[in-house]
C-alpha cells in the first residue's frame, strides 16, 4: 500500500493504473476506521483492480467548531486497518491541499433534500460534504464510490450531485453494519458514557417496532413516527432531533407507506448527536 499525501502523486498513481486497464474503486472516510467502514473497503476490494481510500476530517461539513474538534483521530491505527484490508493507496491529503488560501468554490444540491432531516439542524452540512467529495471524485476519478446507508441523506444527496452534474461514477450504497446489539457503528459512539451506551440502542430497537408495524400492514405515516418518538422517549435522556418518514429517493415527507421509504432517527444521548435508519420497499 502506497500513503500519498499530496493530489499530484495520487493522481499519477490513479493514471498509472488506468493506463493499465485497471478499475477504480474509492471509498472516502474522515478516518478514527470501524468495521463499518472496513466493509465499504471490502466491497470496493472485490469489486475493483484498484482501491484508494482516503482519510481527511473535512472542516467544512462541521457547522459546530466543538464537534471538529472533539473528533475522534487515530491515524496509525487507521493506516494498520487499511493496509491489512488490502487497500492500493491510502491518500490523505493536508488541509492546505484542499482548501488553500483563496479558497472559494463550493457545490451545493439545493432544496428540501439537504434542508430537511440533518440539513435541519446541520447548517451547510451538506454543501460541505458535496463540495470535499466532488474534489475528491475530480481528484480520484475513481469508476465507482462507497458510501455507508448508515448516512443515508448523504448517499441519496451526492447521488443526485451525481446525476445533476453528469458525473461518470458509480455510487454503490452499502448495508449498515451495527453492534450485536443493534447500536449502528459510530465514530462517535466512543464519546457514549457507560449508561448512555445502553440507552444508544433504543434507536435500532424503536426504528425495528417500526418496521414490524408495518410488516404487519400499518401504512400511516404518522402512526409509524409517532410510535418511534414514544419509544425513544423512554430514554430519559434522549433529546429527539428528528424521527421522519421520506421517499427514499427524494426524501419527501410520506403520509402513506409506500415504494421505496426511508425512516431516519437523530437523536443525541449524552454528548453524541447518533443517527439511525432503516429502508423498506412496499409494494
Ligand atoms: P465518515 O463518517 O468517516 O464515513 C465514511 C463512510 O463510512 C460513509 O460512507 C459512511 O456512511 C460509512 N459508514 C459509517 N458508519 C457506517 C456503518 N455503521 N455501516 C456502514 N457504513 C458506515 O461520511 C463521511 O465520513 C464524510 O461525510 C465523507 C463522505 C468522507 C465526506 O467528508
Amino acid at each position: 500500500m502506497r500513503m500519498i499525501a499530496t493530489i499530484k502523486d495520487v493522481k499519477a498513481e490513479v493514471k498509472k493504473a488506468k493506463q493499465e486497464g485497471k478499475s477504480i474503486g474509492f471509498v472516502p472516510t474522515m478516518g478514527f476506521l470501524h468495521e463499518g467502514h472496513l466493509s465499504l473497503i471490502k466491497k470496493a476490494r472485490e469489486e475493483n483492480d484498484f482501491v484508494v481510500v482516503s482519510i481527511f476530517v473535512n472542516p467544512i461539513q462541521f457547522d459546530v467548531k466543538e464537534d471538529l474538534e472533539s473528533y475522534p483521530r487515530d491515524l496509525d491505527r487507521d493506516c494498520k486497518l487499511v493496509e491489512a484490508a488490502a487497500v492500493d493507496v491510502l491518500f490523505i491529503p493536508s488541509m492546505e491541499a484542499l482548501y488553500p488560501e483563496g479558497y472559494s468554490t463550493y457545490v451545493e444540491v439545493t432544496g428540501d433534500m439537504t434542508k430537511q432531516l440533518c440539513g435541519k439542524s446541520r447548517n451547510g452540512h451538506f454543501k460541505g460534504v458535496t463540495t470535499v467529495v466532488l474534489k475528491l471524485f475530480n481528484i480520484i476519478t475513481p469508476d465507482h464510490a462507497y458510501f455507508g446507508q448508515k448516512d443515508a441523506q448523504q448517499v441519496a444527496v451526492i447521488k443526485k450531485m451525481v446525476e445533476d452534474m453528469n458525473m461518470d461514477v458509480e455510487i454503490v450504497p452499502c448495508d449498515i453494519v451495527r453492534e450485536k446489539d443493534g447500536l449502528a457503528l459510530s465514530s462517535r459512539n466512543v464519546l457514549l458514557q457507560d449508561k448512555e451506551r445502553q440507552d444508544a440502542t433504543i434507536l435500532s430497537k424503536s426504528l425495528l417496532k417500526a418496521k414490524e408495524m408495518i410488516i404487519k400492514g400499518e401504512r400511516d405515516a404518522a402512526k409509524i413516527r409517532a410510535s418511534i418518538i414514544e419509544n425513544l422517549y423512554k430514554i430519559e435522556k434522549a433529546q429527539i432531533d428528528y424521527v421522519e418518514v421520506v421517499n427514499a429517493k427524494t426524501l419527501e415527507s410520506i403520509e402513506k407507506v409506500k415504494g421505496e421509504i426511508l425512516i431516519a432517527v437523530a437523536v443525541k444521548i449524552g454528548k453524541p448527536r447518533l443517527i439511525d435508519n432503516i429502508q423498506m420497499h412496499i409494494s
